[in-house]
């Protein structure tokens, strides 16, 4: 299967599916990787891996719709089976979910519908809930609405900082990532309405 990954940051999901796509047992391989900004980190982890790269800022366009036009074109062109955000910050338009909105997945560092938006650690830790974790989604119109494939949980901490917290969702979050995109890779998957099947 063709994978997608579109990043705005340090891609260490994208280096975790990387490292899984390296086993041909795996059944996926990730043909080129997107952002929405350049001098990031995760675009120097895929071009080291000899991947085909491109970026499409907003800025760069007379409209959004625009961008999300240009931004469904090249990820098009690259034929995924399924399209990857993997910290990827931008909220894609209706172009972009009319093309892939079946097979596009989200990761999010928190436990949805709980902190959807940019800082769900930071959020759940004011909150003082103890169970925090990750969600792996398919992406539609809302923001961090889409129907639920995986999550995993772990403690918070008494003394968990922003950056403690966060770095232990990663770590749960990164493993998530692999397993279960090796498994809709594998076996495929089915959504009616908002549950999410895989056989
Ligand atoms: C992930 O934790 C994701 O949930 C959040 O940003 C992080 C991306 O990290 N929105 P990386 O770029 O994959 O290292």
């Amino acid at each position: 299967a063709r994978l997608v990954v579109l990043i705005s940051g340090s891609g260490s999901n994208l280096a975790a599916l990387l490292e899984a796509c390296a086993d041909p047992g795996y059944g996926a391989t990730v043909v080129a990787v997107g952002a929405d900004r350049d001098g990031i980190a995760g675009l120097d982890r895929a071009t080291a891996a000899g991947l085909p790269t491109f970026v499409e800022r907003v800025k760069d366009h007379p409209s959004r719709e625009a961008w999300d036009a240009a931004l469904t074109q090249h990820v098009a062109e690259h034929k995924p089976d399924l399209v990857i955000s993997a910290g990827f910050l931008k909220l894609v338009g209706d172009r972009f979910l009319a093309a892939f909105g079946d097979r596009y997945l989200n990761t999010h560092n928190a436990l949805l519908p709980a902190f959807p938006g940019i800082h769900g650690p930071r959020d759940a830790l004011a909150y003082g809930v103890k169970l925090a974790g990750a969600t792996l989604f398919f992406v539609d119109a809302g923001v961090d609405t889409g129907p639920i494939v995986a999550q995993t949980a772990v403690p918070v901490l008494d003394d968990d900082t922003e950056d403690t917290l966060t770095e232990r969702i990663k770590v749960a979050e990164r493993r998530q990532l692999v397993d279960t995109v090796g498994r809709l890779v594998r076996e495929g998957w089915t959504i009616t309405g908002r549950k999410v099947t895989i056989p």
